[in-house]
């Protein structure tokens, strides 16, 4: 009798699984490696957001720049509507086709190009020290000697932890000066090299430091229209600070680039993702870092002990940044008051916002969609990938789409009659009042 074909009738079902394991050993090991390697790639794709498929499926043409706007506003119909770029596709660096992977390379990579700042201290009424790096368009450009007292300014705000030496503020520095504007980018407090020199540092709500540095360069240099463009925290600032004055500034445009927006919708988003977590860590250390460089002013009105042991930034903003900013009762009382998404409807200047929907730690969640809608000096411009500040563009990766998008969007702008200028009879009338 041949063994292998004939069950016998008393086969109990341990057999069976006896049987089963048999009949899988004679499939090849290399199968199951196969599987195993599948599986794997499958974890890792769905882990990293990869949509590398969906790219080549799209025939790798990206996708369209989404416009969210006012019917009614003439900064989309007689400014937005002209630019290309906003226009146009993003299609992202094919092998960046993830937004962990774009934000990753801009912060270990970047390709920043070669620059070299002028740098001028700025001091506030506190006693507070800012470095504010000049890249002049004479610096990087042919033109040298060339100096017309009407160049637009435009006044760079960096995000959390980033300075003028962060890869994409030198991408955007770079190529604005390139085009023949002057930048300034505007550090915050105990960044750019520079101790603290009084009790206050920097938070996500103090607009004190930009409404002086602007107020500042107009004095100085009132010919020159002055654009300021926010990243990340710095956007948050920005915007904060453009609903904060209204009418009465002396800005004539702005760009919010991947806003917080909501910092209480951006903290639970970060402590809920297993990747997002990730994040929290790294921007804790980085903060950390930062404050480890000034540890005087931190152990003097900060809570030191507390911070040190921080491993997320609710943690150090709890110990640190609250308590420094003198916010009451607890880190959310910080959080919904510095939140620039409610001073989204008083902003009266024309203002550019660009999120990528898959920002990995600023969240689509706190787009506040319906409060830009309502302000017709707002366009909200939103692309499907580009990570935190990176949308890399291009086979090698050294272009920022947002970048071009900001210059050709702040180009369109200054050739308009839309141009926010501020009401000359304003300042005329308080400094009247002051002399009375
Ligand atoms: C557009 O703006 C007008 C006037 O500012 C406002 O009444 C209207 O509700 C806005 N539209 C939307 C969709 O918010």
């Amino acid at each position: 009798m041949d063994e292998r074909c004939c069950i016998p009738d008393s086969a109990s079902s341990s057999d069976a699984y006896w049987l089963l394991l048999q009949v899988l050993s004679l499939i090849p090991l290399w199968h199951y490696l196969l599987l195993a390697a599948f599986i794997l790639f499958s974890l890792l794709y769905n882990f990293l957001e990869l949509h590398f498929f969906q790219d080549l499926f799209s025939g790798f043409a990206g996708s369209p720049v989404l416009l969210s706007y006012n019917s009614s506003s003439q900064i989309y119909h007689a400014v937005v509507s002209k630019c290309d770029v906003l226009r146009g596709r993003y299609f992202a660096t094919p092998w960046l086709c993830s937004p962990h992977l774009q934000t990753l390379f801009l912060n270990y990579f970047g390709r920043p190009p070669f620059l070299k700042y002028a740098r001028e201290l700025f001091r506030t009424a506190d006693g507070g020290t800012i470095a504010l790096d000049w890249l002049f368009s004479s610096h990087v450009s042919d033109n040298v000697g060339y100096e017309d007292e009407s160049v637009p300014i435009v006044v760079v705000i960096p995000g959390l932890t980033s300075d003028s030496s962060s890869q994409y503020i030198k991408h955007l520095a770079y190529h604005t000066a390139k085009r023949g504007w002057n930048v300034v980018v505007c550090n915050h407090r105990g960044f750019g090299g520079v101790s603290i020199t009084s009790d206050i540092s920097y938070n996500a709500g103090l607009t004190e430091d930009v409404r002086a540095v602007v107020n500042h360069l107009h004095k100085e240099r009132s010919k020159a229209p002055l654009f300021v463009v926010g990243t990340s925290i710095g956007a948050n600032i920005l915007v904060k600070y453009l609903g904060e004055d209204g009418e009465n500034i002396p800005v004539a445009g702005a760009v919010a680039v991947c806003s917080p927006w909501d910092l209480l919708i951006g903290d639970r988003y970060l402590r809920r993702g297993r990747v997002q977590k990730i994040y929290d860590k790294a921007l804790a250390f980085g903060l950390l870092d930062y404050a480890k460089l000034h540890q005087s002013h931190f152990s003097r009105n900060a809570n030191w002990e507390g911070m040190e042991k921080s491993v997320s930034v609710r943690d150090f903003d709890d110990h640190a940044t609250r308590v420094v900013g003198k916010y009451e009762v607890s880190v959310d009382t910080y959080y919904r008051r510095c939140s620039s998404a409610t001073f989204v409807r008083s902003v009266s200047v024309p203002l550019l916002c660009i999120s990528a929907l898959d920002d990995p730690i600023c969240t689509t969640e706190a787009i506040p969609w319906d409060e830009c809608k309502a302000n017709k000096n707002i366009v909200l411009a939103t692309v499907k990938h580009g990570g935190h500040l990176a949308f890399f563009e291009g086979l090698s990766a050294s272009r920022i789409w947002w970048v071009r998008a900001v210059n050709e969007f702040l180009g369109v702008l200054h050739s308009s009659k839309y141009m926010h200028v501020q009401d000359k009879e304003f300042s005329t009338k308080s400094s009247i009042g002051l002399i009375n």
